[in-house]
């Protein structure tokens, strides 16, 4: 009998097919919206009865129709009826293919977010020279760069070191190729500091002179804890007239306390570069005894060593032609390396260019 109750809403396959298409057109157009509608493997199979099921399908019945065609109508007709079967195939191939891809498989979640892509950092020395830019920016300093290839003029004779002197020893410089001192040809070498920039930047630009000169620097020194034979140095300059030590002093030291700490405290010492008289080294206050107590990293002084300074030579003017009985300035330069040493307590300056993520991951992005 009968059985009251809910009725169970028929399969799709089995719904009739409501004012089914009898032409190819409206075949195909009814089959292209239930396809585009079809979400899941059993509405693609729905679909495939509803319009290739050999008794109930849409291409069967158009097939019996063509018995009822005019002889001559019939192959066009049958040809028309084929091509919408493999059309039909086709496109319920390609549509069986995309569903497997947007389905989870092989315990794929393919709902979870995508994983972030690596992010990269700019390299601790990179930070601590924007830091030390940043402050010279905000009064006025343009920050230069020059050729870490150099010639000897720029990198020595200028600056008041005369071919006999010894800072120019093939011990500390490195030379390049077929460039020696003294061969006749200009020396061409690797700069030992950033001070030419000083001489090239006064060739073309009569004072006022307001720069700071970052980059790299390179010396004939056996790596250890303190020494790369590759490292960063920033040169600054001033020129101006009226221009006097104090001048260097104070704007030094409000450098040193704004880039290290408000508290630091800061010693000049008196002593020599053959480019300044007069010289001076200048040091804080050990930022890893605070009390200056002494300790292993400032040799129990108290003291750290970070830069060196001076009232610019007046052999210096002359090479640039600027007249030294009108102008005075001062300049200095800092270890970016020994700055980034002490601010970080890094103690192997090796570690800086070793490019290790687990040091490099350690500094903000
Ligand atoms: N060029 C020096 C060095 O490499 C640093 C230096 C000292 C730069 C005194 C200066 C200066 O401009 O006035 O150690």
């Amino acid at each position: 009998g009968a059985s009251a109750g809910p009725r169970r809403p028929e399969p799709a396959a089995a719904r009739p097919i409501m004012n089914a298409p009898s032409d190819i057109a409206g075949i195909r157009a009814a089959f292209r919206t239930d396809l585009a509608a079809a979400a899941s493997e059993p509405d693609l199979q729905a679909v495939r009865d509803r319009y290739l099921g050999r008794k109930r399908g849409a291409v069967a019945a158009l097939m019996r129709q063509m018995a009822d065609a005019p002889p001559e109508a019939r192959p066009a007709l049958g040809k028309g009826a084929n091509l919408l079967k493999k059309e039909i195939e086709a496109a319920l191939a390609e549509r069986r293919r995309t569903l497997g891809e947007a389905r989870p498989a092989d315990g794929v979640d393919v709902t979870l977010p995508g994983r972030a892509a690596p992010l990269g950092r700019r390299h601790p020395l990179t930070l601590i020279r924007e830091q030390i830019e940043a402050i010279f920016e905000a009064w006025g300093f343009e920050i230069l760069q020059g050729p870490q290839v150099e010639d000897d003029y720029h990198n020595f004779e200028a600056l008041n070191m005369p071919p006999d002197h010894p800072a120019r020893d093939m011990q500390d410089t490195f030379y390049l190729d077929g460039s020696m001192p003294g061969a006749g040809a200009p020396a061409t070498l690797l700069r030992t500091h950033t001070s030419g920039m000083q001489i090239r930047y006064m060739e073309r630009h009569p004072p006022p002179v307001r720069i700071i000169g970052p980059g790299l620097v390179y010396r004939r020194d056996t790596p250890d804890l303190t020494h790369s034979p590759m490292f960063m140095q920033v040169e600054g300059l001033l020129v101006d007239e009226g221009v006097t030590m104090a001048d260097l002093k104070g704007t030094l030291v409000r450098f040193l306390r704004a880039f290290f700490d408000p508290g630091a405290r800061v010693m000049f010492r008196p002593s020599f570069f053959p480019y300044t008289e007069p010289s001076a080294e200048v040091f804080i206050s050990c930022v890893f005894c605070a009390d200056g107590d002494g300790c292993a990293v400032c040799k129990q002084t108290g003291w750290l060593e970070i830069l060196g300074c001076g009232m610019v030579h007046p052999a210096v003017f002359e090479a640039v032609g600027c007249d030294p009985e009108r102008y005075t300035g001062w300049a200095f330069g800092l270890g970016i390396d020994r700055a980034a040493l002490l601010k970080h307590r890094v103690e192997d300056i090796r570690l800086f260019y070793d490019n290790d993520l687990r040091l490099l991951e350690q500094f903000p992005h």
